[in-house]
């Protein structure tokens, strides 16, 4: 009987212990970093935020890969009103047509970018929507305050090129912005692809 108490205040015991490393792996660590907070850009010389809008993921892997290579905080654009499949359908009477057709709309963001002074350069990903950046690329850089800073834009397509929205990108942005090299990717393109434009960027030197 004795036994078997033993066995039992052992058990209650390493449950316990296994409890607390549970509630404190989900605190802050002292580190400064929670668990819901990106780990900041190590590198003394960039401070790089990837700023990405993705309405079915494609270019959000590209913005993944991108942060993942740099160790680049990593920023997802939420709209205030997401988009459902409705919204971004090729009807002519859809959300995303209706928006991309006038220059003037700005949906709202969800949320904003904690700490924006912190970075010096920004990698903002968005898809092509009809030749342009949707519109909630151009909220983005409308609301935040970009004066000094590098910027270079990156986006997945089916086939349409980057140019055409870039035009109109540069002229919302402070004169002082400088533009590095930006993107089009296609939907799969591959580690080495992204590693190559950082690199050409001297983003990973
Ligand atoms: C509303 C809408 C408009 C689009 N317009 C274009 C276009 O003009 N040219 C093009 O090559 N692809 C166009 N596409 C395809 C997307 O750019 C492409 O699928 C992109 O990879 C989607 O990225 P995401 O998954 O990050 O949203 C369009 C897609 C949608 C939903």
């Amino acid at each position: 009987m004795k036994k078997i108490l033993c066995i039992f205040i052992v058990l209650i015991f390493l449950l316990a212990s296994a409890g607390c490393v549970g509630v404190n792996g989900g605190q802050n660590t002292g580190t400064g970093v929670d668990n819901n907070t990106v780990q900041s850009n190590n590198d003394d010389k960039h401070h790089v935020l990837v700023a990405v809008f993705s309405a079915t993921g494609n270019t959000k892997r590209i913005a993944d890969s991108a942060a993942r290579i740099l160790n680049a905080d990593l920023y997802v654009i939420v709209p205030e009103v997401p988009y459902n499949e409705e919204d971004i359908s090729y009807s002519t009477e859809s959300r995303a047509i209706r928006e991309q057709s006038d220059p003037t709309v700005r949906p709202a963001i969800n949320g904003s970018v904690p700490n924006p002074d912190k970075y010096d350069t920004i990698l903002i990903g968005y898809p092509i929507w009809y030749g342009q950046a949707p519109r909630i690329i151009c909220t983005f850089l409308e609301n935040n305050d970009l004066n000094g800073k590098s910027l270079a834009a990156f986006c997945t397509s089916d086939s349409s090129g980057i140019e055409e929205s870039l035009e109109y990108l540069h002229t919302l942005v402070p004169k002082n912005v400088k533009w590095l090299d930006s993107r089009r990717f296609p939907a799969e393109a591959s580690g080495d692809d992204i590693r190559g434009w950082l690199d050409g960027m001297g983003l990973t030197a």
